[in-house]
C-alpha cells in the first residue's frame, strides 16, 4: 500500500494564508492534486506565517516591546480565526498559550538563540493550525503535523552559533525510511509548517529567509514526491521583474541549473536553497499563482529542453565589494588561501571573484550574517593584516543568465555599449557558463534593466519567440483582453456574427477605416505624391476609396497592373507606378507601352535590353546598404536582399542610362517594411536627395513605405508626426525635388479581420489547442514570420473566466498555428466565431490553396 503512494508538496507563502477565500483554493487544490492521482494519491500542504507576522516575531526574538507585540499577535490571530468562522478559543488555546509563555521564558533575557528559534516557530505553528481547523471545517479530511518531527537541521564545517540554530539545512537526501514512516499518516491531505525544523540538540531550528519553499523541497525531496508545487502572487519565474519590466516574459520551462542561477541573482519567487534537494532527488518544481490556478507558470526539472539564449535578467542591490591590493604578494604560494580563509573565519561567502596582476576583487551578497552584524569592519581589519582592503558599497550587480552565454557575446553589442556609460567595477562570467555579472555603482541601476531587457530581445539574443521556453509577457497576461486602442471592430460585433454565420472563414474590410489612415497621410505637408502598393491589398473597393482620396496604385507585376486597369479604369497612367522585382522583359515592355511609371533596379537590366528602354524615362530603386522591418524576411536592403541598384554602381548606371538616352527622373527606395522608427524615412530622404544632386535630371523622390502598425497588445501606434517633421526638416534643404511615398500595410491593415470559427478543441501533454476553420492556408503571416494578430473569441467577447491556449489552423504543418499562449475564454467550443485582428494587409493576397482548401470568402463594410 505505501509503494502505491504518490505525493505532491503545494507550498503557500504569507499572502496566500492570510484570506479566507485563498484557504477556500488551497483547499479546492489539495483535494484535486490528490484525486488527480488515482488511489494512492496524497497531498503535503507546507505554509508560512500569516503575511507581516515572521518580521514581528523577529522583533520580539530581538527583545523589542515583547509583551505588545504578542498581544497584537494573539489578536491578530484571533481575528482571522472569526473571518475563516471558527471557535478560535478551542481551535487556538494551545498555541496562544505557547506564544505568550515565550515572554516568561527565563532565556528571554539573554535573547538566547534557542529561545529565538522558539519565538520564530510561533507563525508557522499558527497558521497551519488554522488553516487544517478550516479546511476541516469544510469539510476536508485533513491532518496537521509537527515539521520539527520530521526534519532535522544539520551540523555544517564552519557555522557560526546564530547560522547553525537561525540558517540551517536539512538532510534530504539518503534517508529512505522517511517515506516509509511519513506514509503512516492517517489522511490522504496533510499540512505542516515551512521554516522550521528540529534541532539535533533539542529545540527548534529555523531555516532562515525563505524558508518555507526550502521545507518544501525537503519534504518532496523526502517523499520523492511527482512534483514539489510553489504557489505564490505572480504566475511564475519571468525573464525579469515584471513589475519593473512590464515585457518581461514568462519562463515556461527551465533546467535545474539555469533555475538556480536565476533565484540566486534575483528573482524572488522561488528561493535559491529549494532548487538544490528537488535537483538532488529528480523531483520537479512548479511555480504556480494562487490567484490564477490554471495558468501554467513555470517547470523547472532535469528534461526541459536547453535553449540557448539569455533567460533572464536580474539587479542585485546591496553588493559589497572588497578590493584587496597585494603589492607584491601575489606571486606567493598560499596568498589567496590566506585570505579567503580571513573570509571563512568571519562566516562571510564570496559571489563573484575578479582578480588582475596586483589584485583581487570580490563580491559578498547581502546575507543576514552580513547585515546583521559588524563583521565588514572585523573582516577589513584582519585582511589589512596582509594587503590593503578597500570596501566599496553600495554596489549593485547586473546579471544575464543564460544557456551558451560565450557563443552569445555577438549579439550582446548595444549591452556593451550601454555598460560602457557607467562605471563597471568587476565583470564575472561564471564557469558553467550560465551566468554574466556587471557590478557597478547602485545609483547608476536606476532604468537600466528594462533598456537591456528590450535590446536582448531585439538582437535576439533573449529567443523569446522559442515558445518552449517562453510564456506570455506580464503586460499581456495583465491586460488580458483590454486593447490600448479602440478598434472599429468592437462596434460590430452584431454583424460580424452575422456575416460569420453567412460562411467563414471570411476576411472583412472596414472601409472608413481606410479612409481615415489615407487622410492622416494626405495632411502631411512634405509629401507630394501618395501611391498605395497594392500588393497589401487589392480589394477593388477599398482601391476606389484610396484613389478617391487621392492616391495612386503602385504594381509590382503585370497582373496587378492589369487589375488595376479593370477596377479603376479611372485613373490614368501617370497615377501608377510599376516597381517590379525580377520581372521577365515583356512585363516591362507592357508597362512602358501603358505609358506607367516604371521603376528599374539594376544595371543589368540596361545592359541586357537597352532598345527596351531607349528613349524613356525610368525611376530607378537604389539599396541604401541596410534593411529595416519586423522580420529578416521583410528587410529589402543590404547585402542579403534581392532588391535596389547598390550604391558602387551608380555611377556606372548614370552613364549607361546616358549612353542608351534613358532619362533618370525618380530615385527610389524601400528598404523594409513593419519599421516603427519614423527617423527611418527622414534618413532614406536625406541619402536619396544627396544622390539625387549628382544626376542633373531627378525631380522626384520616393521613400518608400513600410511604416508600421500596433500588431501587439501593447505595440504603439506609428508615431505620424514625428515622420512628417523629420521630412519636413530635409524638405527645407531640397526645395525643388518632389517626395512621394507608397505605404500599403498602414493603409489597409487595420481595416481588416478574419473571421473563422471554431472546429475542435483538444488537450495534448499540456498544451490546449483550440482549432479553427482558417490557418496558414488564409492567413500566413504568423507561420511565415511568427507575427503576432491579436485573437479575439468573438462569440464571447466579455468573457472573463480565461484559459491559455495555442490557436491553431486545419492545415497539415506544425507551422500551422496562429497564436501561442493566448488567453481565450475558458467556455470556447466548437462553433464559436474568432476573429483575428489586424489582417487587412498581407492577409487575403497570402492566402493560398495548400491542402486544397476554399480561398476566404472577401467582403467590405462601411462603419461610418
Ligand atoms: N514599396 C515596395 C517597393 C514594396 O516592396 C513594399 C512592400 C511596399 C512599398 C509597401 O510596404 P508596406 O508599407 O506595406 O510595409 N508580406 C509581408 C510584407 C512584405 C512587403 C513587401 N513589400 C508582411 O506580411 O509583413
Amino acid at each position: 500500500m505505501t509503494r502505491a503512494q504518490q505525493w505532491i508538496v503545494l507550498k503557500f507563502g504569507g499572502t496566500s494564508v492570510s484570506r479566507r477565500h485563498r484557504w477556500d483554493t488551497i483547499g479546492k487544490l489539495a483535494v484535486q492534486r490528490a484525486q488527480s492521482q488515482g488511489e494512492g494519491g496524497r497531498v503535503l500542504i507546507v505554509v508560512s506565517a500569516l503575511s507581516g507576522v515572521t518580521n514581528e516575531l523577529q522583533a520580539i526574538a530581538a527583545g523589542d516591546a515583547v509583551e505588545t507585540r504578542i498581544e497584537q499577535l494573539e489578536q491578530r490571530h484571533r481575528e482571522f480565526g472569526a473571518e475563516l468562522g471558527l471557535d478560535v478559543d478551542t481551535v487556538l488555546t494551545e498555541r496562544l498559550a505557547s506564544l505568550r509563555a515565550l515572554a516568561s521564558d527565563p532565556r528571554r533575557a539573554s535573547l538566547a538563540l534557542d529561545w529565538q528559534a522558539e519565538v520564530l516557530a510561533q507563525g508557522e505553528l499558527l497558521s497551519s493550525t488554522l488553516g487544517a481547523a478550516y479546511l476541516r471545517s469544510q469539510g476536508v479530511d485533513i491532518g496537521w503535523c509537527d515539521a520539527r518531527n520530521w526534519l532535522t537541521a544539520l551540523q555544517l564545517p564552519n557555522q557560526s552559533a546564530w547560522s547553525s540554530r537561525l540558517s540551517v539545512n536539512c538532510q534530504a537526501v539518503g534517508k529512505p525510511e522517511f517515506r516509509e514512516s511519513f506514509a503512516q499518516q492517517p489522511t490522504s491531505i496533510l499540512i505542516t509548517q515551512g521554516f522550521i525544523a528540529a534541532h539535533p540538540e533539542g529545540g527548534t531550528a529555523i531555516l532562515g529567509r525563505g524558508g518555507s519553499d526550502t521545507s518544501a523541497a525537503y519534504f518532496g525531496a523526502l517523499l520523492q514526491a511527482q512534483a514539489v508545487e510553489i504557489w505564490t502572487d505572480v504566475p511564475g519565474m519571468f525573464t525579469a521583474n515584471p513589475r519593473e519590466v512590464p515585457d518581461a516574459r514568462i519562463l515556461s520551462r527551465l533546467r535545474y541549473g539555469e533555475a538556480q542561477e536565476i533565484a540566486t541573482t534575483g528573482a524572488k519567487v522561488l528561493h535559491p536553497r529549494s532548487i538544490a534537494p528537488c535537483r538532488d532527488a529528480g523531483v520537479p518544481i512548479r511555480i504556480l499563482d494562487t490567484e490564477n490556478p490554471d495558468l501554467p507558470g513555470t517547470r523547472i526539472d532535469a528534461q526541459a529542453d536547453p535553449v540557448q539564449g539569455v533567460k533572464a535578467i536580474s539587479a542585485r542591490k546591496g553588493i559589497v565589494l572588497v578590493s584587496m591590493e597585494s603589492i607584491g604578494m601575489w606571486q606567493q604560494v598560499g596568498f589567496l588561501a590566506d585570505i579567503f580563509a580571513i573570509f571563512r573565519q568571519h562566516g562571510l561567502s564570496i559571489d563573484l571573484i575578479g582578480s588582475s596582476e596586483t589584485n583581487v576583487t570580490v563580491s559578498l551578497d547581502p546575507s543576514d550574517n552580513l547585515m546583521n552584524s559588524d563583521v565588514l569592519s572585523k573582516l577589513s581589519a584582519d585582511l589589512s593584516k596582509v594587503c590593503i582592503v578597500k570596501v566599496i558599497a553600495p554596489c549593485a550587480a547586473v546579471t544575464l543568465v543564460g544557456r551558451g552565454m560565450r557563443s552569445l557575446l555577438h549579439k550582446l553589442s548595444d549591452i556593451w555599449a550601454t555598460f560602457g556609460k557607467e562605471r563597471v567595477h568587476l565583470i564575472s562570467q561564471s564557469s558553467n557558463d550560465l551566468n554574466l555579472t556587471f557590478v557597478i555603482d547602485e545609483e547608476d541601476v536606476e532604468g537600466l534593466i528594462p533598456a537591456i531587457h528590450a535590446s536582448l530581445i531585439k538582437s535576439g539574443a533573449m529567443p523569446v519567440l522559442n515558445r518552449q521556453a517562453f510564456g506570455p509577457s506580464w503586460r499581456e497576461l495583465k491586460e488580458g483582453r483590454v486593447e490600448p486602442h479602440p478598434r472599429w471592430w468592437e462596434q460590430q460585433v452584431e454583424q460580424l456574427l452575422q456575416i460569420a454565420a453567412e460562411g467563414t472563414p471570411a476576411y472583412v474590410y472596414d472601409v472608413a477605416t481606410v479612409r481615415a489612415r489615407a487622410r492622416n497621410l494626405a495632411e502631411i505637408a512634405s509629401v507630394d505624391a501618395r501611391y498605395f502598393a497594392i500588393k497589401a491589398n487589392p480589394h477593388p473597393q477599398l482601391l476606389n476609396a484610396l484613389v478617391e482620396e487621392g492616391f495612386g496604385l503602385e504594381c509590382v507585376s503585370l497582373a496587378e497592373l492589369r487589375h488595376v486597369r479593370q477596377h479603376v479604369p479611372q485613373l490614368t497612367p501617370q497615377q501608377i507606378l510599376f516597381t517590379p522585382s525580377f520581372a521577365p522583359r515583356s512585363e516591362y515592355i507592357e508597362a512602358l507601352a501603358q505609358g506607367v511609371t516604371v521603376t528599374i533596379d539594376s544595371l543589368e537590366i540596361l545592359e541586357r535590353w537597352p532598345d527596351v528602354f531607349r528613349g524613356q524615362s525610368v525611376w530607378l530603386r537604389v539599396d541604401l546598404g541596410h534593411g529595416e522591418g519586423h522580420h529578416d524576411k521583410v528587410k529589402t536592403g543590404g547585402a542579403e536582399a534581392k532588391f535596389g541598384l547598390p550604391l558602387a554602381k551608380f555611377e556606372a548606371f548614370l552613364q549607361l542610362a546616358r549612353r542608351h538616352q534613358v532619362t533618370v527622373t525618380g530615385l527610389h527606395a524601400h528598404l523594409g517594411s513593419g519599421i516603427d522608427n519614423p527617423d527611418h524615412w527622414r534618413q532614406v530622404f536625406a541619402s536619396l536627395a544627396g544622390l539625387a544632386e549628382l544626376s542633373g535630371s531627378i525631380s522626384t523622390i520616393d521613400i518608400g513605405g513600410g511604416m508600421s502598425i500596433p500588431y501587439t497588445p501593447d505595440g504603439k501606434p506609428f508615431d505620424l508626426q514625428a515622420y512628417a517633421h523629420g521630412l519636413s526638416e530635409i524638405r527645407r534643404n531640397y526645395p525643388g525635388l518632389r517626395v512621394a511615398i507608397e505605404p500599403g500595410r498602414y493603409l489597409v491593415a487595420e481595416s481588416g479581420v478574419l473571421l473563422t470559427q471554431v472546429t475542435q478543441i483538444i488537450e495534448k501533454d499540456g498544451v490546449l489547442r483550440i482549432g479553427a476553420n482558417a490557418g496558414m492556408n488564409a492567413l500566413l503571416r504568423p507561420s511565415l514570420y511568427d507575427a503576432y494578430h491579436g485573437i479575439f473569441n468573438l462569440s464571447r467577447l466579455h468573457d472573463t473566466q480565461l484559459q491559455l491556449t495555442d490557436i491553431v489552423g486545419p492545415i497539415c504543418e506544425s507551422g500551422d498555428v496562429l497564436g501561442h499562449d493566448r488567453l481565450m475564454p475558458a467556455a470556447t467550443s466548437e462553433g464559436d466565431v474568432l476573429l483575428i485582428a489586424d489582417t487587412g494587409a498581407y492577409g487575403m493576397v497570402m492566402a493560398n490553396h495548400y491542402n486544397l482548401r476554399d480561398l476566404p470568402r472577401e467582403l467590405c463594410i462601411e462603419t461610418k
